[in-house]
């Protein structure tokens, strides 16, 4: 197949790295397409644990040729430490990374910039990352951004600063501490490294697949935190589903081939926001420990909550799912009866639909199912040896899905996977 976009179905933290790292062992071009260091994608191989801020989570297999698309807002300082590390573990990423000269680079400012707004929203906070993230979207679409090809143009790239923090000051923000002058040394500092790995990756993307090659499409955050179909306004500012990879790659969306859901056996949100599906103590306190539930970007607790169908169908709908990755399904072991959020009842009224207010979400409650649990997935390589309840777990995921569950996690490793249907 072409190409295969990796979407998560959740708020996040699904586990897509892993489940990237595992397709792209068959394919020949990984490429992130939206979002920027507010992602951390964790790989574990042989032991080891790599988080990938930007840089696609394929870089940990040899012969991929990685991309940072047009849709990506980048920190050259992440971008430049991650390639400082990557080679340092052995993965060298020259000639094996290319970044698109389209994609916004994330300023100094920015990072003030959303300091100072989540400090004026109090109470109604959004916890964000802190890196930068909204600010450097609102000004691409405010067409007042910086590319990374526009670093590539040293004499144009003080006017285009200026420009930046003229708006800046027109808008009645000249108090920021961020002056011109630093945001401009911080983009010549990186010249080097952005001459190196700059490129129309676009046009890239496009030949690869007129020569036949294999694409993966590597989402990051997931659905739920979309900023047209998410918990708006708890979301982040990108598109995050499979809308977002097609403008984010530069490839026709009829150019993707099949959609891999991602979706972790609970739910996890790290941030503020709505989780209609919140664990009670103390099984959530146990979950968020045994799953490791702590941000990859940040290290803030992730707050854990029972799987939610409504969700997932709702973003199997919205993205049209062609297959499920299920995740983290050891994390559940142990645990009898397990929760499944079949459907909301707001105000004694049955709601299958997922709402478009996150007003109305607030006011949901879960309806839910429960669901027998298993012991242990310890030692299991294959389907047919899998517990009966943990198969029928992963079953529901499917129907609700409307889509065949393609690969089974079962622990944090690469070797930790099953490739289930046909
Ligand atoms: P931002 O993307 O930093 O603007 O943050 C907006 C919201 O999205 C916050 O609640 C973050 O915690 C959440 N968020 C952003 N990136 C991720 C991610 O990669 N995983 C999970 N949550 C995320």
């Amino acid at each position: 197949m072409g190409v295969t976009a990796v979407v998560g179905l959740q708020w996040g933290d699904e586990g897509k790295g892993k489940v990237v790292d595992i397709l792209s062992q068959r394919a020949d071009v990984a490429v992130r397409c939206q979002g920027g260091a507010n992602a951390g994608h964790t790989v574990v191989v042989k032991g080891r644990r790599f988080i990938l801020h930007l840089v696609p989570s394929a870089i940990l297999t040899d012969g991929i040729l990685c991309v940072i698309g047009d849709g990506v807002v980048v920190d050259l300082d992440v971008l430049d430490r991650e390639i400082e590390e990557l080679g340092r573990a052995g993965f060298p990423v020259d000639g094996r990374l290319v970044v698109s000269t389209r994609a916004h680079v994330v300023l100094p400012v920015h990072k003030e910039l959303e300091l100072l707004q989540e400090r004026s929203r109090g109470d109604a906070r959004l916890d964000t990352t802190g890196r930068g993230i909204g600010p450097c979207y609102s000004d691409k679409h405010a067409r007042l951004g910086i590319r990374v090809g526009d670093i590539l143009e040293p004499a144009a790239l003080g006017g285009r600063v200026t420009g930046l923090f003229r708006a800046y000051a027109a808008f009645g923000r000249g108090g920021l501490k961020s002056s011109i002058e630093a945001n401009l040394a911080y983009l010549e500092l990186h010249t080097g490294l952005v001459k190196r790995l700059a490129g129309d990756t676009g046009s890239l993307l496009r030949q690869s697949l007129s020569q036949e090659k294999k694409v993966i499409l590597e989402g990051s955050q997931g659905f739920m935190l979309d900023v047209d179909h998410g918990t708006y306004p708890f979301v982040t500012s990108s598109n995050t589903g499979v809308h977002g990879l097609a403008t984010g790659s530069g490839l026709a969306p009829a150019r993707i081939d099949r959609v891999v859901g991602v979706v972790k056996a609970y739910v996890t949100r790290v941030g503020a926001g709505p989780l209609p599906t919140a664990m009670e103590e103390p099984v959530h306190s146990e979950i968020r420990q045994k799953g490791g539930e702590y941000g990859a970007t940040t290290g803030r607790p992730r707050r854990c909550g029972w799987l939610d169908l409504a969700v997932l169908r709702y973003a199997c709908a919205l993205n049209g799912v062609t297959s499920i990755a299920v995740t983290k399904l050891d994390t559940l072991s142990g645990l009898s009866p397990i929760k499944v959020c079949e459907a909301y009842d707001l105000k004694g009224t049955r709601l299958d639909r997922f709402p478009a207010r996150t007003e109305v979400l607030e006011e949901c409650e879960p309806v839910y199912s429960l669901h027998e649990g298993w012991d242990t997935l310890e030692g299991i390589s294959r389907t047919q040896d899998l517990p009966q309840a943990a198969l029928a777990y992963v079953e529901r995921i499917g129907e609700a899905a409307s889509a065949e569950v393609e690969l089974l996690s079962t622990g944090p490793g690469r070797e930790d996977v099953l490739r289930l249907g046909s």
